[in-house]
């Protein structure tokens, strides 16, 4: 077990591809805490690891909000003791032409997107400091480095996290705390699922995948697990892509 006696915090881990790096992260005896605003399914998720030997809890959490981070780090510390790893993984999206984009699908991409990563970040990484060791692992996407069309702003989110995941990195380099990112490409969960339903998008996207096919959760597990574990611990500061090759041509 790569996580033994080490404690998670998934934000968005009750579903897609959150969901797999929560029940990925338990099956490597980590302590799991579910940080969503899915309360059935989280609650859910968790027994089933409590159920198959494990340690997790659900906090209903609202990542764009600062006291809700602040107070889901509190807990997950009188809970399990401390914190080790962070997956900053929830997000949201809205797809539109820019022209059409609204005020207010701008503001809500980015209260989740980036402020919620990170005030949760800020909130850990207090914690880690005094530990003086940590892995903040910060989940953008394919969208920040290529244009499609109906993503502007969201993809702007996920670009965000880039610079982000530097300044975390670089600040925190001194305090043995490594900060990485993870960009999947389009994978088969929640926030895909609407546009697969429309057989000629999935066609043209699979086309465009030198592997033939859309990531499934499986595919991220590893990134995370490597930027979770002490195999990670020389590397800070860097990004994964984890698509199939979609980005390559
Ligand atoms: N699925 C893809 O194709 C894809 C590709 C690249 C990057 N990503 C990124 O991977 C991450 C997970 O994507 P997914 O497809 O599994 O999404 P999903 O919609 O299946 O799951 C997102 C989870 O985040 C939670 N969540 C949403 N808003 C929240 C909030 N304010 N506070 C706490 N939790 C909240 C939801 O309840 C849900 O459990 C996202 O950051 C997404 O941008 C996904």
């Amino acid at each position: 077990m790569r996580l033994k006696n080490k404690v998670a915090v998934v934000t968005g881990g009750a579903n897609g591809i959150g969901e797999a790096y929560t029940t990925g992260i338990a099956k490597e005896g980590a302590a799991v805490v579910i940080a969503d605003l899915d309360e059935k399914r989280g609650k859910t998720i968790a027994d089933e690891i409590k159920k198959s030997g494990g340690k997790a809890m659900f906090v209903r959490t609202d990542v764009s909000k600062k006291s809700d981070a602040e107070k889901m780090v509190q807990s997950a510390i009188r809970e399990f003791g401390s914190i080790d790893i962070l997956v900053n993984n929830a997000g949201i999206l809205f797809t539109a032409p820019f022209e059409e984009t609204t005020e207010d699908m701008w503001d809500k991409l980015f209260a989740v997107n980036v402020k919620g990563l990170f005030f949760c970040s800020q909130a850990v990484a207090r914690e880690m400091k005094k530990k003086r060791s940590g892995k903040i692992i910060n989940i953008s996407s394919i969208a920040a480095i290529g244009a499609q069309a109906g993503l502007c702003a969201y993809s702007s989110t996920k670009g965000a996290v880039l610079p982000v995941t530097l300044v975390f990195a670089l600040e925190l380099a001194g305090y043995n705390v490594q900060v990485n990112a993870i960009l999947p490409g389009t994978t088969d969960t929640g926030m895909a699922k609407a546009a697969m339903a429309d057989p000629e998008w999935t066609r043209q996207i699979t086309a465009g995948i030198p592997m033939k096919r859309l990531g499934e959760t499986k595919d991220l597990l590893g990134a995370v697990l490597f930027f979770a574990s002490s195999d990670s611990d020389y590397c800070t500061g860097q990004t994964l892509i984890v698509d199939g090759g979609y980005s390559m041509v």
